[in-house]
């Protein structure tokens, strides 16, 4: 009997390939699986392709609900950024595919999932560590690492088996798309320096006026968003509906060169429009709704938290332990951020440059803010009194360490500011603020 194996179907021409050569090579049995996580595409002509390729069985399946409840939202309660920028669209997508293959996997009797993913980049890694975490069983395939092909070979191997890959966009750039925004390498970006061409771009062409503005408000629950200008939505449809609005604008692009968890330095271009407006604003409620310890404890273990799904471990002991921390503390994270976006205002509005979207106001029932204690107004609640004794005990270590030591280093005090070396030329100001060693 013909082994089974699960693939993960893109569409593209390498899956469609891949479909074909592991029936020819492997005698497989190749089941294609597609997931739907919000990139759009023509499933009936994707479904066709499976079939052409090869495929015993073609499944799409609409994941688009729970790649944004289970995947997403945890990513907006971390404010996840990887390096600070990349809001991590492809990372959170193969850990849900990984899931359904292996579910796929037990509904047809195989013993193996493959993928499309080249030996140079971070989903290959996703891929498979995450299957080993759910599926240790399973077995790995993945062709195109060692098959050779190059793009040409594939479009030739394709047409002498009859797969209709003229259907498949002939585009020098390699994209990858779903709900939470579009990322973009090779062709011209493969030089850090060339400036992205506005081709590129599908998500973030701006389609407003110069000069117009608009201002929308975010609503919060727990930490995640609810409505959209008083209108409830589900998740996936707040980012659709604010990928609309502020990526009209031109907002949400990032060009940046990325550390690749295979040691390689990346140029990508990223479109997240809805998901960088709703990072921005959801960072910002914290700002009113998080104690500070809480706030400064979070913003230290959000970077960890992204590194760790941007490097293949969804599905790890500190990755869950860290969602168990963010969980804890959005109780509170609810109330509502107004957003106000501003279109470019050089040239035309189809040439403006990419407009602006930034955080104009945010109010919560929870608000941590007390306007009786922050208000520079005489009639406030602050103990003014207190606060000599609290800064003269705040400081009394510092006060003691420099009343010791200025004298035992002949008025110089180690350590300090600048770049040179410990205890070189870091005087302690003098009374007068200047740097004379006075004893
Ligand atoms: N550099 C990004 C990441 O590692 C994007 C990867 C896009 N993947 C792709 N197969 N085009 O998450």
């Amino acid at each position: 009997m013909a082994r089974r194996v699960v693939l993960a179907y893109s569409g593209g021409l390498d899956t469609s390939v891949l479909v074909r050569w592991m029936t020819e090579e492997l005698g497989a049995e190749v089941v294609a699986v597609c997931a739907d996580l919000g990139q759009g595409g023509d499933w009936e002509a994707l479904r066709q392709r499976a079939w052409a390729a090869g495929a015993v069985e073609v499944e799409v399946l609409d994941l688009r609900e729970e790649f944004a409840t289970g995947f997403v939202a945890p990513a907006i309660l971390a404010n996840a950024l990887y390096e600070g920028k990349y809001p991590l669209v492809s990372s959170l997508s193969r850990p849900i595919i990984v899931k359904h293959l292996v579910a796929a996997a037990r509904r047809h009797g195989a013993d193996a999932i493959a993928h499309g993913c080249t030996g140079k980049g971070n989903d290959q890694v996703r891929f498979e560590v995450s299957s080993r975490a759910l599926a240790p069983d399973l077995e790995v395939l993945a062709p195109v690492r060692t098959w050779g092909f190059s793009r040409a070979d594939s479009i030739e191997y394709a047409s002498r088996w009859g797969i209709p890959v003229s259907a498949t966009k002939a585009s020098p750039y390699s994209v990858d798309q779903n709900l939470w925004g579009r990322t973009v390498e090779c062709g011209v970006l493969e030089d850090p320096w060339a400036t992205p061409p506005e081709e590129v771009y599908e998500l973030t062409v701006p389609r407003r006026a110069p000069g117009e503005s608009l201002e929308v408000v975010v609503s919060f629950e727990a930490g995640l968003p609810v409505a959209v200008d008083g209108r409830r939505l589900a998740l996936h449809e707040v980012v659709a509906e604010l990928d609309e609005l502020v990526g009209g604008f031109g907002f949400g692009r990032v060009d940046m060169v990325e550390n690749r968890r295979v040691g390689i330095k990346s140029r990508e271009v990223y479109e997240c429009p809805g998901a960088l407006a709703i990072l921005m604003a959801h960072a910002d409620l914290e700002s009113l709704t998080l104690e500070r310890d809480v706030a400064h404890e979070k913003a230290r273990l959000e970077p960890r938290w992204a590194e760790l799904v941007y490097d293949g471990l969804w599905y790890s002991p500190l990755k869950m332990a860290l969602d168990a921390f963010m969980n804890e503390t959005q109780r509170f994270v609810t109330g509502e951020v107004r957003l106000r976006c501003e279109a470019g205002s050089a040239g035309p509005a189809a040439t403006a440059g990419p407009g602006r979207c930034s955080v104009a106001g945010r109010r919560s029932p929870f608000s941590l803010y007390d306007l009786d204690l922050a208000t520079y107004e005489a009639a406030d609640s602050f103990r003014h009194q207190d606060a000599e004794g609290f800064v003269h005990i705040f400081g009394l270590g510092v006060g003691t360490w420099a009343a010791r030591q200025r004298p035992l280093a002949g008025g110089q005090v180690a350590g300090g500011t600048g770049g040179q070396g410990p205890g070189v030329g870091h005087e302690a100001p003098g009374p007068g603020g200047g740097r004379g060693s006075r004893a």
